[in-house]
């Protein structure tokens, strides 16, 4: 039910304080530490979006980066593929991509990125610290590296984090979690008719 899976290289560089992939991966399967908190960054649009805009639904969130080949993509295809199947009521669920690679992910850069996956997909950006802040919240592990050339990749870990409609943490799906997985958690939690 578990995988540790991060996107990218497998040999991140261990670097400063920060915690390592390992530490973070311990605190969320134990439950060790809250989960999710405060943020404050930029969607798609140039707007301004906080947290507390996002009572009401159930929130998924998912932390990765656009240039990522492989699970961003295919995690965002599942996160859309989730919601769709649930018809009318799946606008009772906001999802969200935060990107972890601000630097490239600008506000305009993600506009052209989350409607590939779903119509209502928000992506969110903002400055390093703010997007630091957000994963650190989230118990993100990601790190850039450096490729040659200039060019990098981010090595992050790839959850899929399901909060409830007043923001409260309710679990994680690990990577290439599939759709019809996902909704065997989230539909106790929906209002159905
Ligand atoms: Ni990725």
């Amino acid at each position: 039910m578990f995988a540790i899976v991060w996107s990218g290289p497998s040999r991140a560089q261990e670097t400063g304080k920060r915690r390592s992939a390992a530490e973070l991966m311990d605190v969320l399967m134990w439950n060790r530490e809250p989960v999710g908190g405060p943020f404050i960054l930029t969607d798609q649009t140039g707007r301004q979006r906080t947290d507390t805009g996002f009572r009401g639904k159930l929130v998924l969130v998912y932390f990765g980066f656009t240039f990522c080949p492989d699970i961003c993509p295919t995690d965002l295809q599942e996160i859309a593929r989730a919601i769709d199947k649930l018809g009318p009521a799946g606008e009772q669920i906001q999802p969200i991509f935060i990107t972890l690679d601000p630097e490239r992910d600008t506000a305009e850069h993600l506009a052209g990125y989350v409607p590939l996956f779903h119509p209502r997909l928000i992506g969110l950006t903002g400055s390093a610290q703010a997007v630091r802040q957000a994963a650190d919240a989230y118990k993100v592990f990601y790190e850039k590296v450096e490729t040659g050339k200039g060019e990098y990749t981010v090595d992050h870990t790839a959850y899929v984090y399901l909060m409830d409609r007043s923001g409260r943490y309710l679990g994680f799906f690990p990577p290439n979690t599939s759709a019809e997985r996902m909704l065997t958690i989230i539909r106790p939690h929906l209002d159905m008719p």
